[in-house]
């Protein structure tokens, strides 16, 4: 069965391409075949799923995200990269892709529709959503099954919980009735700050099941993988290990939460 995926929060910084990153990754190790959809613009995780150099000599007529929301699409490319992971990536600063947001708001649903039997070759698609509530955004969720939400603590969280909450809402109701929040998942927490502990702490109270267990800190060797586009666990260092061994417990709570089987070989 494939699982579709998309890591979604309207606010930026917050962790989204980092942690989809390593999820591909430990996806790919554990022989699982993995698709990375570059929905946002920028094509910062493009670059790094794939190698720069790569993504700025895209030929033209291969598939990226922008291609998605042709409603005549007739073929998909995808970008063969690192660890046996296939992307559909975004050009960097993808102009094209992003007129998308001023396209009518019936045109989110075409990356749905051109995905629906290309995905079944994968067993996880993983959809990088930008951080906006615009059309790219709602594109990205409503062609994913369930949405991981990574969240800072931050003055910003409560706004940024509502404005997720309400477009899922909007969207079941428009038909898109098995879209699901997944779980949310805390990133770059920390520890030292008691005012953290509290916050975290309040929002366990108030969303019960929906927030993760797993917690992640900020550590500098999870910016380091992400510069140097490289599975954490393959940096060696004792900070690493620390980083290794609690993004694979968050990335393995992510896959138990949303069904990915990772016990293929
Ligand atoms: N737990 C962490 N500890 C330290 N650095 C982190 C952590 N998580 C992410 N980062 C770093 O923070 C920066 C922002 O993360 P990232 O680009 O993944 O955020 P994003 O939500 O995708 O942002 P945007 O919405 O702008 O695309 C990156 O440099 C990333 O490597
Ligand atoms: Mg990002």
């Amino acid at each position: 069965m494939t699982i579709k995926l998309a890591f979604a929060n309207q606010k930026g910084g917050v962790g989204k391409s980092a942690l989809i990153l390593q999820t591909a990754y430990y996806a790919a190790q554990k022989k699982l075949k993995v698709l990375v959809i570059d929905m946002d613009g920028k094509g910062n995780l493009s670059t790094k799923i794939a190698t720069r150099q790569q993504i700025e000599q895209l030929p033209k007529r291969f598939t990226c995200s922008v291609n998605l929301f042709d409603p005549n699409l007739e073929k998909i490319t995808v970008l063969n990269c690192k660890y046996g992971i296939d992307l559909i990536p975004s050009r960097i600063n993808d102009q094209q892709l992003y007129t998308q947001e001023k396209a009518p708001l019936n045109t989110i649903i075409n990356p749905h529709n051109n995905l629906a039997i290309f995905a079944q070759n994968y067993d996880l698609v993983i959809i990088d959503c930008p951080s906006s509530l615009g059309n790219l955004f709602l594109a990205g969720i409503v062609a994913a099954d369930k949405i991981i939400m990574p969240l800072q603590i931050s003055s910003f969280v409560v706004d940024s919980l509502s404005g997720l909450f309400e477009v899922v809402e909007k969207l079941q109701k428009i038909g898109k009735k098995d879209l699901e929040i997944a779980g949310i998942l805390i990133n770059s927490f920390n520890a030292r700050n008691k005012q953290q502990h509290q916050a975290i702490k309040k929002l366990r109270e108030k969303l019960g099941n929906l927030m993760m267990e797993t917690v992640i800190a900020n550590r500098s060797t999870i910016d380091k993988a992400t510069n140097q586009a490289k599975p954490i666990w393959k940096i060696r260092s004792g900070a690493a290990r620390l980083a290794s061994l609690e993004l694979t417990e968050a990335i393995e709570e992510i896959f138990e939460r949303t069904g990915v089987n990772n016990e293929r070989n």
